[in-house]
């Protein structure tokens, strides 16, 4: 980290660790983040208390998944000497900004967040009546704003915290003067990217392809996967609109195949099976560097976590400086001066 870095806008974003990740990581956040990291000042973490929200019976698989996704993070691209990439629970000081934010929150602000509702609806095999959970956006925000992060590169689904974010920074900054720069998000373009069922890529739908997927479960999972359901026949002309593979080949293939898979799909020129081993060829064909740099990574699970404390550490730095205007500001600082015993006897 240069002196120079100081001066750019500060970028921050984390993941939760739920272990390797997909394609949909990668077109979704990574890619993007990855460009990120040259124009900004950048800090990238992974949000192991976060996991613990909804992990928190069973907290054995945390620590190999920060790892597992540490590989794939790099394997992507993401290079610890140009961004600050750590873990969330190395820096406590996460921890001390959350319970501060938790006394101005107002309760009704987190029930609003319509993830809140939904996710503890939907999770049936999970209790997630917990203070922690509905805390969750409390410490997203005291995550992004102990770093006065500038953008905050999401997704969609996101944008409800951080917008909850700011909400929360201006009631602080209100009270106790102005300490937080108020963050934004920054939108992350995102193509879409089915799963081999044609619904959205995702861990917990079973239909996601790994960046880590050995070449031969790639071509497996693709032969199965869904096509327009119109096109029964070889000799049935298909519609690529509809058609999940093709938003695959959208992604990953050259202009000219997609002008060929158009043309031949629509007059039953191409089989579906032609169609995918295409696909299938230049996804291989893209990741592949992403597995070769995995591969060596993952050959030195030791140099990888010291290059996550490093970061830590330098994280640590950073939050606690934060900290340090934000006690004062809410009076709890080391300036604060006892009542001495001669101004009594006054
Ligand atoms: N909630 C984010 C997600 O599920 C993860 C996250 C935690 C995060 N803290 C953050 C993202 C701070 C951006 C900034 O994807
Ligand atoms: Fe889909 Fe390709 Fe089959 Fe057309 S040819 S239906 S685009 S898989």
């Amino acid at each position: 980290m240069t002196e120079n870095d100081q001066r750019k806008p500060r970028v921050l974003s984390g993941m939760r660790p739920t272990g390797k990740l997909h394609l949909g990581h990668l077109v979704g956040a990574l890619d993007n983040w990855v460009r990120l990291q040259e124009k900004y000042d950048c800090f990238f973490f992974i949000a192991d208390w976060h996991a613990l929200t909804t992990d928190y019976a069973d907290t054995s698989r945390v620590k190999p998944n920060i790892l597992e996704m540490m590989y794939d993070w790099l394997a992507a691209g993401l290079d610890a000497e140009k961004s600050t990439i750590f873990i969330q629970s190395h820096v406590p000081q996460h921890a001390e900004l959350h319970l501060l934010l938790s006394m101005i929150t107002p309760l009704g602000w987190l029930e609003r967040v319509p993830t809140y509702k939904e996710q503890r609806d939907n999770i049936k095999d999970k209790d997630l009546g917990m203070y922690g959970f509905l805390g969750y956006p409390v410490l997203q925000a005291a995550d992004i704003i102990i770093y006065r992060g500038n953008y905050v590169p999401v997704g969609e689904d996101q944008v409800p915290h951080i917008e909850l974010t700011r909400e929360i920074t201006r009631r602080f900054n209100g009270f106790y003067g102005d300490v937080f720069p108020e963050p934004q998000p920054l939108l992350t373009p995102m193509p879409k990217l089915p799963g081999t069922d044609g619904r959205k890529m995702s861990k917990s739908y079973g239909n996601a392809i790994l960046l880590s997927e050995p070449e031969a479960d790639i071509r497996q999972k693709l032969k199965t996967m869904v096509t327009d359901p119109a096109r029964v026949r070889r000799t049935d002309p298909g519609n690529p609109q509809v058609c999940p593979v093709f938003s695959l080949h959208k992604i990953y293939s050259s202009a000219e195949k997609i002008a060929e898979v158009e043309q031949g799909c629509t007059t039953a020129g191409i089989g579906c099976i032609q169609c995918k081993s295409w696909v299938a060829d230049n996804l291989i064909t893209q990741i592949r560097p992403l597995q070769e740099r995995r591969a060596k990574y993952e050959a030195n699970p030791r140099l990888v976590w010291d290059m996550l404390e490093a970061g830590s550490e330098s994280a640590r730095k950073v939050a606690e400086q934060t900290m340090i205007d934000v006690r004062d500001a809410m009076h709890l600082g080391e300036d604060y001066e006892p009542p001495t015993k001669s101004a009594k006897a006054e």
